[in-house]
This record gives C-alpha cells, structure tokens and sequence, in this order.
C-alpha cells in the first residue's frame, strides 16, 4: 500500500483516552506524526488528550514532544528526525481534557468539543486499562455521543487486551454493541499494522504459484513463532495476570495463522476478509481437556544470560509473585478442520526473553515422494521450507536443496529469497500509521470483527481450562528458546523447530 498517493484523511476530532498512557506517547502520537509528515492528515484534524490529571494542552503538547526529541536519541519505531517545523504544526492540532471516565461530566465536556470544523466527526480511541473498555462506551453512549444521526461519524476504537476468556470477551461485545453498531467499532491489533503481515495476502493472493501447492497435498505443517528477547520489563503486574497465551495467541498469533491458512476473499472488502478469517479461526478443533494438556507447553524463565548479561528469572521481575505459576513461554499443537488443511498440524510458539528476536512463519513442505536419489549421501534430503520473516529482516525465502558443484552428487541447502531491504525503501514505522488512517477513512479489513475475536477465545478456551485444573510449568533459563517440553511437543511428531534468527 503506497500511502504518499492517498489523499489526506478526512477532518475529525480524535480523543484519546488515556492520554497519559504509554500507547499514546510510544506508539500513537509517532504514529500521527508519521502520518502528518507524510500529508496524510486533514489540516483540521484536532486531537485531544483525555484523561483524569490535570493538565492544559500545552502541558500535553510539551510532555510529548519532550518524549519524541529524547526518543530520536536512539529509540525503535518512528521517525528518527524529529522536525521541528512539523511538530509545531501537529502541536497546533492537540487539546486536553480533565476529566474522570466515570464521571457523566467529563463526556459533556468532550461533546462540546467536537469540532463544527470536522462535520461533526469523532473518533473515539480507548487507549485506557481494559477496565475502562465497558465503563466509556457506556458513557459515551448514553452522552449521545456514538450517535450519527448530525451526517459525521462516531467510531470507537478498542485496545488490546479484548477479554481475558470467552466469556469476557462476549461479554465486552455485547456491551459495546449495545450502544453502537458493529461498524462503528473498531477493534484493534496492531499485528495487522505490520507490512509483513499485510503483505502475507498481497503474496498468497496476487501469485497464482501458490495457490498450487497451498493445502494439505504439499504441506506437511506450518509453524508460527514470535519469540523476544525482552522480559517483561516495567509490566509485570499486567503480564502475571495475563501470561503469554492470553498476550499473544488469540490476538497475534491467531492473525498470522487467519492470514495463512484463510480461503481467498471473494473481494478484498473488510466483510469478505474478515468473514474468511473468522470462517479459518472458527474450524479450530476444539480439543477436550486430556487433548489440551498433550498439545501444549507452558514454560517460565529462570535467571539465565544473554551474551555475558545476567538476566534475573521471571520471579525476580518487579510486580510478579514470588510463587507465580504464569506461563511467559507456550508452545502449542492446533488442527484446523476444513478440507484445505485437514491432517496439517499449525504448531505456535512464543516466550519472552528468548534468544533472539524472531516473528515468523515457516511452511514445511512435504519431501518428495520417493528416494530418487538414494545413492548419494543425501537418501533423505531436508524438508523444503517457505519462510515468512515478520519481524526483524522483513522478507520471504525459500529453502531448496541444490547440487553442490563438483564430480559427487552433493546436495546442500540454498535459499531463494526476498529481503524488503533490498526492494523497498522502508521509512521507520510504528505499525499504527495504516490503523490509524484506516479509521480516520472508514476502512475495517485491518480491524477485528466481534466473531474473530470470539473464534479466537473460543480456540485458546480448552486450554485456559485444562491448565486451571492440571498440568505443569516448565522452567527454562532466559536466553534460551524455551523447555526441552516444547521442543518434544514436535519431536514426538518427528518434527523440529525451525531454527531461530
Ligand atoms: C503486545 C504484547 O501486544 O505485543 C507484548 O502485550 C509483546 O507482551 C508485543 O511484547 C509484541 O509486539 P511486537 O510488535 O514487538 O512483536
């Protein structure tokens, strides 16, 4: 998607809840920046900061650009040159309100300021504790302020963590649409802001090649990892009541397998994408509660090293129970039951403070058919593998085995491949530029609609439920790539991970 040929988007009043949050300072104001740099905001866009502190809007305005200025000393995501002519203009469009989100009067005030200027358009972004989601939608609506009767629009955008369950997870989608409908809603996860996510239709759909070897006949599994390095840094009271499946599976991880494993759209419209993708998540076999525990592997770091850094353990991480039992590793086995990948085993895995950095997915092909060159060294040659790098060293490559040059019949490993870097001119992102402007235009394809999420909890339920009751927590040191019970969960399949990095 080439943003610079886009036209601007339309004016609006952006509120942002929990504007002295980090999402704001990290990620959405960057993002904003980003997106006025590149004139992809009308000039009467006004962007307003609410929250309980009292502040005035210069105080706002002066806190963030104190961030963004000591953030281009050597920070990751946006823009690395803050430009000050830029950021005055931007400065122009910012606001703050005071004000309680439970108090009736904080929801009066921001009525009136919906600007006349931007026809009455409001965008309304949760950016708060998921505590607040029910409470502000609630107020927002019975302000009448969700109500698009005046010609502008109303939109409500919805932060992770959506629900901690199914239950909870209906149960905010219920209450949300109770006062506004789903197309005003607009659910967001950020994996869908990434290129390299997006760009995973782009190539399955717009290359006919794939589609020929894209099902169960030639794939033999399919793996998605997000490993970090990092722990969980200053969030360990969220992270020990959340834990790694709850973090990354429903949400992350669960769009990168919609984005592999989804039927091609009929158009490419945010109802045809989404309905695949909830078709996809929703023929997850739901496994019983002895099935759960033999498909998944919880694991918890203990202090270990990266490089010559010693890393404490996650019990020794600021705001987490010396006794906690929460999983900052899963690994986890899923069978999708539909007839393009029946038999094909998804296997997903993500941990913190892993060894490396590493988002991606490697498709592991089925080995030719037979032994054909059985003579040589090489009876059995290495299964053939696409691997698609989400993050860092963006790109796709293509494992084959070749002819070593030279009188024996040799066969090494090679790779076919494609390196964003060498193709495209890649201006730092945070990854929220596209959701923004998306909202900002009235398009829904990157957003989650209320059946994905709930396919998606509904998928990851069996396993909530049997580790409540059984099984255990494996250690593993921090630096490396989780328990040797999550390396078994493929071995037993006579499988292996793929390498990290
Ligand atoms: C967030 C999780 O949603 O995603 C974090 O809450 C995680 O725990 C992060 O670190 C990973 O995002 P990214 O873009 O760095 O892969």
């Amino acid at each position: 998607m080439t943003k610079q040929t886009i036209p601007a988007a339309p004016a609006c009043t952006l509120f942002l809840f929990g504007a002295n949050g980090d999402l704001v300072k990290r990620l959405l104001m960057p993002a904003l920046y980003n997106l006025s740099r590149d004139g992809l905001l009308d000039r009467n866009l006004r962007i307003v900061g609410v929250d309980h502190n009292p502040a005035s809007a210069e105080d706002f305005a002066g806190r963030l650009h104190s961030f963004m200025a000591e953030r281009d000393k050597g920070g990751e995501g946006a823009a690395k040159c803050l430009d000050e002519k830029l950021w005055s203009r931007l400065a122009k469009c910012l606001d703050y309100q005071t004000g309680d989100f439970l108090d009736p009067a904080t929801y009066q005030a921001i009525g009136k300021r919906i600007d006349k200027t931007s026809h009455g358009n409001a965008i309304f972004y949760l950016a708060t504790s998921p505590r607040f989601f029910p409470e502000v939608a609630q107020r927002l609506g019975e302000a009448g302020l969700l109500d698009e009767s005046g010609g502008g629009f109303r939109r409500v955008v919805v932060e992770k963590p959506f629900g901690t369950d199914l239950a909870s997870a209906e149960a905010l989608n219920a209450c949300l649409l109770k006062v506004m409908g789903e197309r005003q809603i607009y659910r967001i996860d950020h994996y869908l802001g990434k290129e390299t996510v997006q760009n995973i239709l782009v190539s399955r759909f717009s290359n006919g090649l794939f589609e020929s070897f894209w099902n169960n006949h030639y794939i033999d599994h399919v793996q998605i990892t997000a490993a970090e390095t990092v722990g969980v840094e200053t969030r360990g009271a969220f992270y020990d009541n959340t834990g790694a499946l709850r973090d990354m599976v429903p949400n992350h991880l669960f769009q990168l397998l919609a984005m592999v494993a989804m039927e091609p759209p009929a158009a490419f419209g945010a109802d045809a994408v989404r309905g695949e993708k909830a078709k996809v998540i929703g023929a997850i076999r739901p496994w019983s509660a002895k099935m759960a525990l033999k498909n998944s592997v919880r694991g918890q770091y203990t202090v270990g090293k990266q490089g010559r850094k010693r890393l404490p353990g996650y019990r020794q991480e600021a705001n987490v129970a010396e006794d906690s039992q929460t999983e900052t590793y899963v690994a986890l086995k899923v069978m999708i039951d539909n007839w393009r990948w029946a038999g094909v085993p998804f296997y997903l895995r993500t941990g913190k403070r892993m060894s490396v950095r590493d988002t991606e997915i490697a498709i592991c092909f089925k080995p030719a058919p037979y032994a054909q060159f059985r003579e040589s060294e090489l009876e059995r040659p290495k299964p053939n593998y696409l691997k698609i790098q989400i993050q860092p060293n963006e790109g796709m490559w293509f494992d084959l085995q070749a002819k070593r040059p030279g009188p024996e019949l040799v066969m090494e490993n090679v790779e076919l491949g494609f390196a964003y870097k060498d193709f495209f001119k890649m201006t730092p992102a945070t990854g929220y530029e596209t959701l923004i402007y998306d909202c900002l235009t009235g398009d829904q394809t990157l957003f989650q609609r209320a059946d994905n999420i709930e396919n998606g909890w509904r998928a990851v339920q069996p396993f909530l439920d049997a580790w409540a009751k059984d099984g255990e927590v494996h250690e593993y040191p921090a630096g490396q790539d989780g328990p040797e019970a999550g390396h078994e969960l493929l071995t037993r399949d006579k499988r292996e991970w793929h390498r990290l990095g």
